[in-house]
């Protein structure tokens, strides 16, 4: 197999909120120039591709999820030279960058919506679903519950409703129009001949409208994506598409396509139940959502993670469990959202560095590239005062000067966390730099540790048998004759088990790669006391 087109199986991702990264000219906002700025941070971090949200041209109605224009860049954010700067400087790192592509949906503010709307005989008439009334597809679920009320929006203009599965300031483009389809390719085409490395692609599941079903994960859906596959294939075979659909692993599952569809798979499932899984102490939730996963093709991979820019959705979970995460993760009523929760990582967990660390360790070594959220990989806060999802988009924190070293405005785009105990006075990079025993540094540890082992981009996983089968969550990671063995403690109590091994395990010594301890096998098994919330990445010494 060939390395390079398959870079994304052993790939660190990380998502980038540009506005919120690195100002570089003093307006408050995050630019391009400003992530330029911070590569060096990045690379030292050892992540291997950046996740860009939007930043083309848009008026924010969803930070740029409501893209006006596909060929530029917004103002906010610098230029198009200024973004193939980024690109030549990120590759010099060896650092890809993917951007986000909002295939499904424009902004109303796209001149294709406001030439659809204006003129029923436009060409661009037909490149949205209109509608006489708002009765059709009533079978779609409306996704942004907090806010809308149907998917249907009746425009004045066009005398017609036009069909939305977000908000309504974003129609949907429809894809039974042969142009639209071509008009996607044209737009990838752009960005991958200016060197980009490929796309996540926002809401593909939502592409196609069908009555009597419930407009997800359509059959046509995956025949217009193995298309633009195809043309990736031909055209940037290092190219990747990361498909962003929120759904059950068996219908991730097909986004696949027997290895001619999308490269890669956000996991959604798994992540809610990480969370679950911590505060039960009980592992269990994760097995089984594991065992439900079917297996993908070896040239696809999955995209693991904990938090991203949106809430942390609770969709793919039971009706009783999304109740019971919010009691547990979201007692208070301002921090639920739509069908789910605006929080970080570090609140989430209560700031416990052990717990943080814990699911960081699931985060590396479960099946999938891991993709860390940006702020992250230090702990940081969220303000649940802000808007919508604003409060896990505030300004990166650099260091404990004003306006954390992100800008030289008076004034930012959205306050800097100040509050105790996440204000940027005491989480920022430069203080967690300087104390080799910080979050950071473990972090960056677990990244250098996961990427000289290829079991965890390429290999199975394998349940290791263990007497405490709840409390601690083991298994094994298994790529030809490599072998890793994770053990897990997700019980707030120290763990004694005794952990069956397997053939390739029974060596004189296994060392864990994190902090170089050894421990002694006996007679099959190995005997280990984990304290609270820890890990081991046990790995076999062989002789000699
Ligand atoms: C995706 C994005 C989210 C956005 C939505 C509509 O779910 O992650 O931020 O609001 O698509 O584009």
């Amino acid at each position: 197999m060939d390395k390079n087109t398959h870079w994304f199986k052993d790939a660190v991702f990380y998502e980038v909120y540009v506005r919120a990264y690195q100002d570089s000219n003093g307006d408050g906002h995050g630019d391009l120039l400003g992530l330029v700025e911070k590569l060096d941070y990045l690379q030292d971090l050892g992540v291997d591709c950046l996740w860009l949200m939007p930043i083309f041209p848009s008026p924010l109605l969803d930070d740029g999820y409501d893209v006006a224009d596909f060929r530029g860049i917004h103002p906010d954010f610098g230029n198009l030279d200024d973004f193939k700067l980024l690109i030549a400087e990120a590759h010099k790192r060896s650092i890809r960058i993917i951007t986000d592509m909002v295939m499904n949906h424009t902004s109303d503010q796209h001149p294709w919506f406001q030439e659809a709307r204006k003129d029923k005989n436009s060409r661009y008439r037909d490149y949205y679903v209109w509608s006489d009334t708002d009765e059709k597809f009533s079978e779609a679920r409306i996704i942004f519950l907090d806010t809308e009320k149907s998917n249907w929006t009746w425009d004045d203009q066009a005398q017609q409703f036009y069909w939305h599965r977000f908000y309504s300031s974003q129609p949907d483009l429809n894809y039974d129009n042969p142009e639209v389809q071509q008009e996607m390719l044209d737009i990838m085409k752009f960005w991958l001949d200016m060197g980009i490395d490929g796309f996540r692609v926002d809401a593909i599941p939502y592409l196609y409208e069908r009555e009597g079903t419930n407009g997800e994960n359509l059959p046509e859906t995956h025949e217009y994506l193995k298309q633009v596959r195809a043309f990736f294939d031909q055209h940037a075979p290092e190219g990747i598409l990361l498909s962003e659909a929120n759904q059950w692993p068996e219908d991730v599952r097909a986004y696949f396509g027997d290895g001619d569809e999308m490269h890669m798979a956000f996991h959604f499932p798994v992540m809610p139940r990480i969370f679950m899984a911590l505060k039960r102490q009980d592992g269990t939730p994760i097995r089984q959502i594991l065992e439900r996963t079917p297996p993908i093709p070896m040239n696809n991979q999955w995209c693991t993670f904990l938090r991203n820019h949106d809430e942390l959705t609770l969709e793919m979970v039971t009706e009783e469990e999304r109740h019971w995460m919010w009691e547990q993760y979201a007692p208070e009523l301002r921090m639920r959202l739509n069908l789910g929760i605006r929080r970080r990582l570090a609140p989430l967990l209560g700031n416990n560095k052990a717990k943080i660390l814990l699911a960081n360790s699931l985060l590396f070594t479960l099946p999938g590239s891991p993709i860390l959220y940006y702020g992250d990989e230090i702990g940081m806060g969220d303000n649940i005062w802000l808007d919508d999802r604003n409060g896990v988009r505030t300004p990166m924190q650099w260091e404990d000067s004003p306006n954390a070293g992100f800008s030289a405005a008076q004034q930012t785009y959205a306050p800097v966390i100040a509050e105790p105990p996440f204000s940027y006075q005491s989480v920022n990079v430069a203080s967690q730099q300087a104390d080799p025993n910080s979050l950071y540094h473990h972090i960056k540890s677990m990244i250098a540790n996961r990427k000289n082992e290829r079991v965890f981009g390429w290999g199975e996983l394998v349940w290791a048998q263990n007497d405490r089968p709840e409390q601690v969550l083991a298994y094994y990671r298994q790529f030809a004759d490599e072998l890793v063995l994770i053990v897990n403690n997700l019980s707030e109590a120290a763990q004694t088990t005794r952990i069956e091994l397997v053939e390739g395990m029974l060596t004189p010594a296994l060392i864990d790669l994190l902090t170089q301890q050894t421990c002694t096998p006996t007679s099959g098994f190995v005997e280990l006391t984990l304290p609270p919330y820890s890990y081991l990445w046990l790995k076999p010494v062989q002789p000699g």
